[in-house]
């Protein structure tokens, strides 16, 4: 088994994920590859103990990336910080020649996207990402497929969208994932949207011009020091797109919707396709049922398929059993070695958001907000 020795910049919610996840790799009994973290980096040190804890390896603690980026036993980088260190640190990262699994939205805004690109651009032995860990549960990796094999026929319409309704508590104190400064203009759309695109772009269901609606429902929350404080960043998010299916050439409206108010939601990532010979739905509320409907000419019929763990890199975890959120993130991570292993993704659809995808949710997510102070349609 090959060992790629990780550091972890970020160690917050998504950084113990991936710790959690390197600790099930066991999981895995195909995998040739594995991650050990032998490094973590967080200017938090009430974060570090529950790492050292449970992560023997870890040999360097340190609240400097800098000195992360120096150490020559790190091979690769997870970084998981705000989105305004997003260009310097993982510019560096790349620059210091250490492969970067790198956050959404890959960049507070376009001009940061673009810098990064750059880097990478002029970097060609690093192996980069970003991390989108939904195609992989395995309904989602089903209707993959189905796009792989134009199972679908023409395209009639996509919707794809990622609800939260966390925010809908207008008490719930600011933090920097609701400031405009550290979460960038995208608001919503940076923090949810590359999750809600990752199919689709895979899919090259590119956007030609994108109609937004963009709403700031709750205005100003408490600082957490008895006031209060304004809370620009947008929402909830409604992007209209007409999107060109490459198969046949044909223009199909497709709906992003990226909402961080959205009653009753807590963390629902859904899909569906609407096609002339088929049509298919899933939603991270129900993680084992794919909606299916197969048109020939008969009866129009949903059926309903429950999906057990037919994941796309295999799992010891019995077929019948059903995925949930941190299956799809441990599967995103060997997808992500597997990728760095061999060069390619083991299916299409089952590899982590390449950079030239991030750089079209940029362009998309550039287009929406002018979209919306326009209010006219814009070109991506
Ligand atoms: N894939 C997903 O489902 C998912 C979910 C949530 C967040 N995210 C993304 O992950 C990233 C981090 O979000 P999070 O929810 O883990 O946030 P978090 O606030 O829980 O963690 C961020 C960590 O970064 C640390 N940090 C800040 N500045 C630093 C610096 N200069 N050096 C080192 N560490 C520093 C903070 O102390 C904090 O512990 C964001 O890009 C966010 O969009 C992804």
């Amino acid at each position: 088994m090959k060992t790629i020795r990780f550091a972890i910049i970020g160690c917050g919610l998504m950084g113990r994920e991936f710790a959690s996840a390197a600790a099930r790799w066991a999981h895995l009994p195909e995998m040739t590859i594995r991650p050990e973290i032998v490094a973590i980096c967080d200017k938090n040190a009430d974060l570090y103990l529950w790492y050292t804890e449970n992560f023997p390896a870890i040999k360097q603690v340190t609240d400097d990336y800098a000195a992360v980026l120096a150490n020559p036993d790190v091979e690769a980088v997870y970084c998981a910080v705000p989105h305004h260190l997003h260009q310097k640190i993982y510019c560096e990262v790349i620059q210091s020649g250490k492969h970067l699994m790198g956050e959404k939205p890959f960049g507070i805004d376009k001009a940061a996207n673009d810098a990064i690109s750059e880097c990478i651009a002029n970097h060609p032995d690093v192996f980069v990402r970003c991390a989108s860990q939904f195609p992989f549960y395995p309904a989602v990796q089903r209707i993959g497929r189905m796009i792989e094999d134009n199972a679908f026929g023409q395209i009639i319409e996509v919707d794809a969208g990622f609800l939260h309704s966390s925010d809908l508590d207008p008490q719930k104190p600011l933090n920097w994932k609701r400031m405009v400064e550290f979460n960038g203009e995208y608001g919503c759309m940076g923090d949810l949207g590359m999750h809600v695109c990752h199919v689709p772009f895979r899919a090259g269901w590119i956007p030609k011009t994108v109609r937004a609606i963009l709403s700031d429902i709750v205005k100003q929350r408490p600082d957490g020091a008895g006031g209060m404080a304004p809370c620009k960043t947008w929402d909830n998010a409604t992007l209209l797109c007409d999107a060109v299916d490459p198969t046949g050439g044909e223009t199909f409206p497709m709906t992003l919707k990226t909402q961080r108010i959205a009653p009753g939601e807590k963390n629902t990532w859904y899909l569906e396709v609407l096609g002339t010979k088929a049509a298919a739905r899933f939603s991270t509320k129900n993680p084992k049922l794919l909606e299916l409907l197969q048109y020939d000419g008969g009866e129009q019929v949903w059926g309903q398929i429950d999906m057990g763990h037919e994941t796309a890199l295999a799992s010891i975890t019995g077929g019948i059993f059903e995925p949930g959120f941190s299956d799809v993130i441990l599967q995103m991570w060997a997808a992500f070695l597997y990728e760095l292993e061999h060069g390619r993704p083991i299916k299409k659809f089952a590899g982590c958001v390449t950079p030239d995808e991030v750089a079209t949710s940029h362009r998309l997510f550039t287009a929406a907000l002018q979209s919306h102070y326009d209010a006219t349609a814009t070109v991506v």
